[in-house]
C-alpha cells in the first residue's frame, strides 16, 4: 500500500469556499518530495532471514548485582554483518526494580572511540524507569532465566507461573543498524497496542506494527503520527473450571524507527538502532499494567476544567467575522460551546507567532478576544513545528521570530553545520533542535510576548513528527525563491476540490451525491489529462551493501515498512541526516521531535500562565506525552468507518498514558452529513477531549448546520455536562495514579473472554457504558453487557434496570438517540448542566447511586479551582451506598471556603435498583427529605435541602 499524507490522500474530495490563502508564489514541484522507491525488508521475499545467518551471543562473566545481574555477551561466531556490523561485546543489566516491574536492558559494550554508532534513549528526554529501591530476585513478581549459548533469556511471572516472555531457540541480532530479537507467543496471547496506529482489530493478531513518526493522515495499519513501543498481553485461562484473566505489560524503550512483527506464535522485534531496553509490568490486571507504565513514564496531565467543554475548530475560519460567527451561532441555537480555535489561517502568511493584518488584525482581534473571556469563553490557536526562513533578497520582508532563532542558534543543521532547511505551509522552513542550549528561551520568550498580543488559552501543536514537504535540506541555496508554495494543491484549489461524503450518503442525498460523483470524476479526468498517470515503473532503490563500521543513515540496509511515500524515511519529514545540537542524527531521534517540542511547550506554557495548568494538544506524541499535553487522532475522514475506530484510537491512547483524547467529530477530510455527524457529535461527547474538526474548504460542519444534528448534540452534551464532575474526577485520578478514563470493556471486566475483540463500545471510568450505533442507516445497535456475577446495568435515561446477563442484546438507537447505562456499583457525581462549564459550575449538585446486585455502590467525586498547577485547596468527597443509604465522606486540603463559589448544594440523589417504595428517607438520620418513588423504574429521587452541601466529614442518607 502506498499511504499517503494529509497533503494528499485528504485531498481528494464539494467545496463551498475556494481556498485562495496563498499568494501568486512559485509552487513547488511535487517531485521534491518523491524520494527513493524502497522496498521494505519484510516484503523483499529474497531479503535473507538474520536467523538463519546470524551467530548469536554467547553470555559469560555473570555476576549478582544489588538489583539483579549483569553479564557480557559475546558474538558467537563469524559476524554476520547483515543489516549493519555486528557488534562483538554487549552488555547484559537485568534489574528487578519493584515486586511489579523488571528491566532487561542489552547494549554494546567496549566500542571502540569514534564507533559508537548505537544511541541509547536520553533518560532526561524520555524518562527511564529507575531501580530506586531494587527489590532483587525474591522480592519480585518476575524470574529471569537464560541460556548461555545461544544466549537467550525468558521471563516469568512467579504469581501466576506463566512465561510471559521468551527469546529460547532464536539468536540475538545485534549490529550497528539493525537490532533483532524474538520472543514467543502462547496461543492464549492477546496483545493491544503497539502505536501509534489504527488497526483492522483492537486485539493484534498477526499484524506488522511499524513504528516511525509520520504525518500520513490516517491511514489504516500504517504508522501514524506518534511512537509508542508498549503492549499490553492479555491472556485467559481456566482456573477450577472459571475463566480467568491475566494481563502483563512490555515496554520497549527504543525509538528507532522500527518493525514489530506480531504473529500466532511470537513476536519479532527489528529496530534499526539503539539498545534493548525491556521493561515488564505483572498486572496481573490490565489496569494496574497501564497503571505501573504510566506511572513510570509519565502521569497525566491535570486539564483545567473548562477543556472538558466543547471546542469547535476548523481550518478555514478566513477572519474574525467568521470566528464570531460560529461563537454567536452556537449561542443563538443555545448549544454549548466552549473554546473557539483557530488554524493556520489566522497567520500571516502561515508564519509561527504573527496575526494576518488584514483578515486577524491584532488590535481588533485582541478586542475580540478580550470579550470573549469576558463571556468565561476560550480561544487555542494552532502553531506549527516549522518556522519561515527570511528571504534575504527581499528587504521588506521581516520575520523577528525566525531572526531571533538564528541569532540564538537554535534550529536544526545539515551535516555540514549550516541550518537545514525543508519547506512546510509558509514555504521554506527551519525547524527548532530540542537539544539547542538556547531554544526554551527563544521558544519562551516567542510565547510570551506573542501572548501579550494574542491572549489564547492554550496551544494546538500540529505537525511536530516533524513534518516537512520535501526530501532533505530541499531549500538550501534557494531560499531568495522564499515565500513559496507547498508542492500540492490546497484543499479546495482548482483540481483538489473536495467532492467525497460518508457511506451511504448516495443513499440518503441521492441528487446530490449522483453530482459529486460526476464533479469529482470530472476532476479526476481533468488532472489526469493535465498530468496523465505514469506508466514507468520505478526501479527499487538498490540499498548499498553494509560496509563494515560505517552507518548509511539515509538508506539504512534494513528496510523498515514505513507506510509514507516509497517508504523512503526521508520522504514528507525532516531526513534521517539532520542534525542536533547534541550530535544526533534525525535518523536517531526522528520519532522523538514530537514528544520533546510538548515537553518544551509545557515548560513555556507554565510561564505564560504562571499556577495555571497549561493545556496542550499535540499530534506526534511519544512515551510520557500524557504529562504535558492532550491528544487527537489525526487527519481522520468523514466517514463512520473512522468515526468507528475513533474508540480504539481512544483506547489505546488510555494505554500510553494520554487519556485526553479526543478525534475530529464529524470526520477531517472530506464532506460530512447530516447523519454522520449527528452520531459522532453524540459519540465524542463521551471522549476526554471533545472537539469537531473539518479540512479547508469541505462544506460546514458545526453542530448548528443541521437542525438535527443540532438536537442531537444538545442531547449528548446535557449528559457531557451534567457528567462533568464525573469526567473530572477521573481525570484526577489518572494524574494521581496513571489510570485510565475510557476503558475497554475487557479491562473493566477482566475474566470475560468475550471482550478480547471489544472496541465498538466502551466504558467512560468504571461507571458508565455507551453502546453507540455506528453503521449508517441503522436504528439499532447491537451491545454486549457483561456481568461480574454483581452487576446490573441501568438505562441512563429511564434508570431502570436493563440486561446484566454477560450476553449481546439488540437496544433502540434512532437517530439522535445514544445508548447509554450505568454500571450498578457505582456511584456518579453531576452538576446540572449548562452552556459553558463556568456555569455549569454554579449549577446544583446531583448525584446517581447505581446499586448492584447486592445493594451496593461506590464513588467520589473531587472538587478544586480547576485551574492551579499546584492545588493548594481540594475537596475529596468519597461515596459509599448500601441498601437503604448511602454515605458522603469527605475530606480535605487546603482552605475550603476558597473553593465557596465551586461548593454550591447538592440537590437531588437519585438511586437506582430500589426494589419498594421507602416509608421516609431522612438525612443525619433524623431530617426528612422530600422523595419520589418511581415504581416503574424502581428509581428513588431525594430532595435535599438548599442547605445540603459537599463538605469535609460524614453525612448519611437513609431510605
Ligand atoms: C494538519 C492537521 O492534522 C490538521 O488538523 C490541520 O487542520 C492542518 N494540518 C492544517 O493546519
Amino acid at each position: 500500500m502506498k499511504a499517503q499524507s494529509i497533503s494528499a490522500a485528504l485531498l481528494a474530495g464539494v467545496a463551498t469556499c475556494a481556498a485562495e490563502s496563498f499568494r501568486a508564489i512559485p509552487t513547488l514541484s511535487p517531485s521534491v518530495d518523491n524520494g527513493e522507491n524502497i522496498l521494505p525488508t519484510i516484503m523483499n521475499s529474497s531479503a535473507i532471514d538474520p536467523q538463519t545467518v546470524c551467530p548469536g551471543y554467547k553470555l559469560m562473566h555473570m555476576r549478582q548485582t544489588k538489583s539483579g545481574v549483569d553479564a557480557r555477551l559475546y558474538l558467537a561466531g563469524k559476524a554476520c554483518n547483515i543489516y549493519g556490523s555486528d557488534i562483538d561485546q554487549l552488555q547484559l543489566r537485568v534489574q528487578y526494580q519493584t515486586r511489579d516491574r523488571l528491566s532487561v536492558q542489552i547494549y554494546p559494550a567496549n566500542i571502540p572511540d569514534g564507533q559508537e554508532s548505537w544511541y541509547k534513549v536520553d533518560d532526561d528526554q524520555i524518562a527511564r524507569p529507575l531501580d530506586r529501591m531494587p527489590v532483587g530476585p525474591t522480592g519480585s513478581d518476575w524470574e529471569f532465566s537464560y541460556v548461555e549459548n545461544p544466549f537467550s533469556f525468558t521471563i516469568k511471572r512467579k504469581s501466576t507461573g506463566d512465561i510471559v516472555f521468551s527469546t529460547k531457540d532464536t539468536k540475538l541480532v545485534f549490529e550497528n543498524q539493525f537490532v533483532e530479537w524474538k520472543t514467543s507467543l502462547p496461543s492464549n496471547s492477546n496483545i493491544y497496542g503497539l502505536g501509534d496506529i489504527i488497526s483492522a482489530n483492537f486485539e493484534l493478531k498477526n499484524t506488522n506494527r511499524t513504528i516511525y513518526a509520520a504525518d500520513i493522515g490516517d491511514a489504516p495499519e500504517a504508522n501514524l503520527y506518534g511512537a509508542h513501543p508498549f503492549y499490553l498481553d492479555h491472556r485467559y485461562v481456566k482456573v477450577n473450571g472459571a475463566t480467568k484473566g491475566y494481563a502483563h505489560g512490555v515496554y520497549s524503550r527504543n525509538f528507532h524507527g522500527q518493525d514489530i512483527l506480531v504473529r500466532e506464535g511470537g513476536i519479532t522485534w527489528r529496530t534499526i538502532g539503539g539498545s534493548i531496553d525491556l521493561f515488564f509490568f505483572s498486572g496481573p490486571t490490565p489496569a494496574k499494567v497501564t497503571q505501573s507504565y504510566v506511572s513510570e513514564i509519565g502521569k497525566p496531565a491535570m486539564q483545567q476544567y473548562w477543556t472538558f467543554g466543547f471546542h469547535q475548530c476548523r481550518w478555514g475560519y478566513a477572519n474574525i467575522s467568521e470566528l464570531d460567527n460560529v461563537v454567536k451561532s452556537y449561542q443563538r441555537f443555545e448549544i454549548p460551546m466552549e473554546t473557539i480555535w483557530s488554524d493556520i489561517d489566522y497567520m500571516d502568511q502561515y508564519r509561527d507567532f504573527t496575526v494576518d493584518e488584514n483578515t486577524y488584525p491584532q488590535v481588533e482581534f485582541k478586542a475580540w478576544l478580550d470579550d470573549l473571556h469576558k463571556e468565561h469563553l476560550h480561544y487555542i490557536p494552532i502553531v506549527d513545528a516549522a518556522i519561515y526562513i527570511t528571504n534575504p533578497s527581499n528587504s521588506s520582508e521581516s520575520y523577528p521570530t525566525y531572526d531571533r532563532g538564528h541569532e540564538l542558534d537554535v534550529f536544526m543543521k545539515n551535516p555540514d553545520g549550516s541550518e537545514y532547511i525543508g519547506a512546510v505551509w509558509p514555504g521554506y522552513t527551519v525547524f527548532p533542535d530540542w537539544s539547542a542550549p538556547n531554544v526554551q528561551k527563544w521558544w519562551d520568550e516567542e510565547y510570551i510576548s506573542w501572548h501579550k498580543e494574542v491572549p489564547f488559552d492554550g496551544i494546538w501543536l500540529d505537525m511536530n513528527e516533524v513534518s516537512s514537504f520535501c526530501v532533505g535540506s530541499c531549500g538550501s541555496g534557494k531560499i531568495n525563491m522564499n515565500p513559496v508554495h507547498p508542492p500540492f494543491k490546497l484543499p479546495g484549489e482548482k483540481g483538489s476540490v473536495i467532492y467525497s461524503y460518508p457511506e451511504g450518503f448516495n443513499l440518503t442525498n441521492s441528487t446530490e451525491a449522483a453530482a459529486a460523483a460526476a464533479a469529482s470524476k470530472a476532476q479526476d479526468d481533468a488532472n489526469n489529462a493535465q498530468n496523465p498517470p505514469s506508466t514507468v515503473t520505478t526501479p527499487y532503490y538498490q540499498i548499498p551493501a553494509v560496509t563494515p563500521n560505517v552507518r548509511n543513515i539515509n538508506h539504512p540496509p534494513y528496510a523498515i515498512n514505513h507506510a509514507q511515500g516509497n517508504h523512503d524515511l526521508a520522504v514528507h519529514a525532516v531526513s534521517p541526516n539532520a542534525t542536533h545540537h547534541d550530535g544526533t542524527s534525525d535518523y536517531d531521534v526522528h520519532s522523538l521531535w514530537g514528544a520533546l517540542e510538548i515537553r518544551a511547550s509545557f515548560e513555556t506554557l507554565l510561564k505564560v500562565f504562571p499556577g495555571k495548568r497549561p493545556f496542550l494538544l499535540a499530534r506526534s506524541t511519544g512515551p510520557g506525552s500524557g504529562k504535558y499535553a492532550a491528544h487527537w487522532g489525526g487527519d481522520n475522514g468523514s466517514t463512520f468507518y473512522y468515526m468507528r475506530k475513533s474508540i480504539q484510537q481512544a483506547l489505546n491512547f488510555g494505554l500510553f498514558g494520554i487519556p485526553f483524547f479526543g478525534v475530529d467529530t464529524c470526520g477531517f477530510g472530506g464532506n460530512s452529513d447530516l447523519e454522520l455527524c449527528s452520531r459522532w457529535m453524540q459519540l465524542s461527547a463521551f471522549f476526554t477531549f471533545y472537539r469537531n474538526h473539518n479540512i479547508l474548504s469541505a462544506n460546514s460542519q458545526e453542530a448548528y448546520v443541521w437542525a438535527d444534528v443540532a438536537t442531537a448534540a444538545k442531547t449528548a452534551m446535557s449528559i457531557r455536562y451534567s457528567l462533568l464532575p464525573y469526567f473530572y474526577t477521573l481525570m484526577y485520578h489518572a494524574h494521581k495514579t496513571g489510570s485510565t478514563v475510557l476503558r475497554a470493556l475487557s479491562w473493566e471486566f477482566p475474566d470475560d473472554e468475550n471482550l478480547i475483540n471489544t472496541d465498538s463500545q466502551f466504558m467512560v471510568g468504571p461507571g458508565l457504558m455507551v453502546v453507540p450505533a455506528l453503521d449508517q442507516g441503522v436504528t439499532n445497535v447491537t451491545g454486549y453487557f457483561p456481568t461480574d456475577g454483581n452487576t446490573v446495568w441501568y438505562d441512563w435515561y429511564t434508570g431502570a434496570a436493563t440486561f446484566s446477563d454477560g450476553k449481546n442484546h439488540t437496544v433502540d438507537a434512532p437517530l439522535g438517540h445514544i445508548p447509554v447505562f450505568i454500571r450498578g456499583g457505582y456511584v456518579l457525581p453531576l452538576q446540572k448542566p449548562a452552556l459553558t462549564t463556568y456555569q455549569a459550575r454554579k449549577n446544583p449538585f446531583e448525584v446517581i447511586v447505581a446499586l448492584d446486585k447486592s445493594g451496593k455502590a461506590t464513588g467520589n467525586v473531587y472538587i478544586d479551582d480547576g485551574e492551579s498547577h499546584n492545588v493548594k485547596d481540594a475537596l475529596f468527597v468519597a461515596f459509599r451506598a448500601t441498601k437503604n443509604s448511602v454515605w458522603f465522606n469527605g475530606v480535605s486540603i487546603g482552605n475550603l471556603d476558597k473553593l465557596k463559589s465551586y461548593l454550591t448544594n447538592v440537590a437531588s440523589v437519585y438511586v437506582l435498583g430500589v426494589e419498594t417504595k421507602p416509608s421516609a428517607v431522612k438525612l443525619s438520620g433524623s431530617q426528612n427529605c422530600d422523595f419520589e418513588y418511581d415504581t416503574q423504574h424502581k428509581k428513588l429521587t431525594i430532595k435535599l435541602p438548599s442547605s445540603f452541601v459537599y463538605s469535609k466529614g460524614q453525612k448519611e442518607i437513609t431510605w
